[in-house]
């Protein structure tokens, strides 16, 4: 079984040597592998089950160490960066020919991000190589947001597991590509909904246009992205409570709320998400969430949908991919 521990020393030697390490970032725990060394990325795909055709984000320290790895640091991927990084928030920009295919799944185009957590902020800056990290989950199951969450799933895979305690973040980073038009202007494009908004951007960069991609497509340009993901084994519906309780009568209900309990149906049967009402909470609180109705004596899951504001529009993209094979 993986050591859970703080030892960064200890992580950085199993980097070098090609080993896979589980990192905390401030959105979910990674599933890490030196970015320039094949086998080693090898490694991730095999330990998650994941098709190679799912390509991988490189994490970085600064950007000086995301420079050598895109072509085009164009104005917009700066001021994006100064503005958020490190953060939550992952580019697609053009990769150099040092980034290897297998991490890109063939793609031009490589994602790149400077994770704010501070063991692994600290292990970045020290190492001379990128870390090739998705969420440290199996595929198409629940992001971990502790290492405990790692350990259960993955903890056979690997040796070791760096504690950075519970992320932040708790919902994966938002994805960005752009399309450059003319006069410094054009169009950013949101893969995938995070922790920065698509509101945050428009009202930051005023002369962009913010679109959000793939919105209910079937074909997602992140191929990450597809419809079934996040999937805990238990039936889930998301929607209205009200609507939905009506809907399934007879069978044992137990739910995913928002801000409060329901008297609907058992109340010991649900789960709150932020009895404060922030949406900030309740995306921290989510992927914990997503794995404890596992345990819960119910025969479906009903998941409360979130106000269309904020993180609200990621929760509930992540809330829909829980539920939709049903
Ligand atoms: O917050 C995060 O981004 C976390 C932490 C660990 O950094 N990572 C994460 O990685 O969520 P992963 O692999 O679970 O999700 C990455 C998503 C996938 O949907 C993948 O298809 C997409 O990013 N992606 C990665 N590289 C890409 C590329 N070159 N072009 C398009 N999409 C890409
Ligand atoms: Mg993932």
């Amino acid at each position: 079984m993986a050591k859970i521990s703080t030892d960064i020393e200890e992580a950085i030697r199993l980097l070098q040597a090609g080993e896979l390490v589980a990192l905390p970032t401030e959105t979910v725990y990674g599933l890490a592998a030196n970015a320039f060394n094949a086998d080693a990325v090898l490694k991730i795909f095999a330990a998650k089950n994941r098709p190679h055709f799912n390509p991988l984000i490189l994490h970085v320290g600064n950007i000086e160490q995301l420079k050598n790895l895109v072509e085009d640091f164009s104005a917009i991927a700066k001021e994006i960066l100064a503005k958020y990084s490190p953060g939550p928030i992952t580019l697609l920009l053009k990769k150099k020919s040092i980034v290897s295919d297998l991490v890109t799944a063939g793609s031009e185009f490589v994602a790149v991000r400077i994770p704010n957590h501070p063991l692994t902020l600290d292990l970045l800056n020290r190492i001379d190589f990128p870390l090739a990290a998705p969420s440290a989950n199996p595929f198409g199951y629940v992001s971990p947001t502790k290492a405990s969450h790692v350990e259960q799933q993955l903890g056979d895979k690997l040796e070791l597991i760096l504690d950075g305690g519970e992320c932040q973040v708790g919902i994966e980073s938002t994805i960005l590509g752009f399309e450059t038009g003319e006069f410094g202007s054009g169009q950013i494009i949101i893969h995938r909904l995070g922790n920065i908004t698509p509101e945050q951007l428009k009202q930051d960069f005023p002369n962009w246009e913010v679109i959000i991609a793939n919105d209910g497509k079937e074909r997602p340009i992140a191929p990450g992205q597809l419809k079934s993901h996040y999937a805990p084994a238990k039936t889930c519906y998301w929607g209205n409570i009200e609507k939905l309780a009506k809907q399934y009568v007879n069978i044992k209900i137990g739910a995913i709320m928002f801000q409060a309990k329901t008297n609907l149906f058992a109340e010991d049967k649900q789960i709150v998400l932020a009895p404060d009402g922030k949406l900030e909470t309740a995306a921290k609180n989510l992927f914990a969430a997503l794995r404890e109705i596992e345990n819960l004596d119910c025969d479906i899951v009903l998941l409360e949908e979130m106000p269309h504001q904020g993180i609200g529009l990621a929760i509930n993209d992540r809330l829909k991919r829980a539920s939709s094979n049903n």
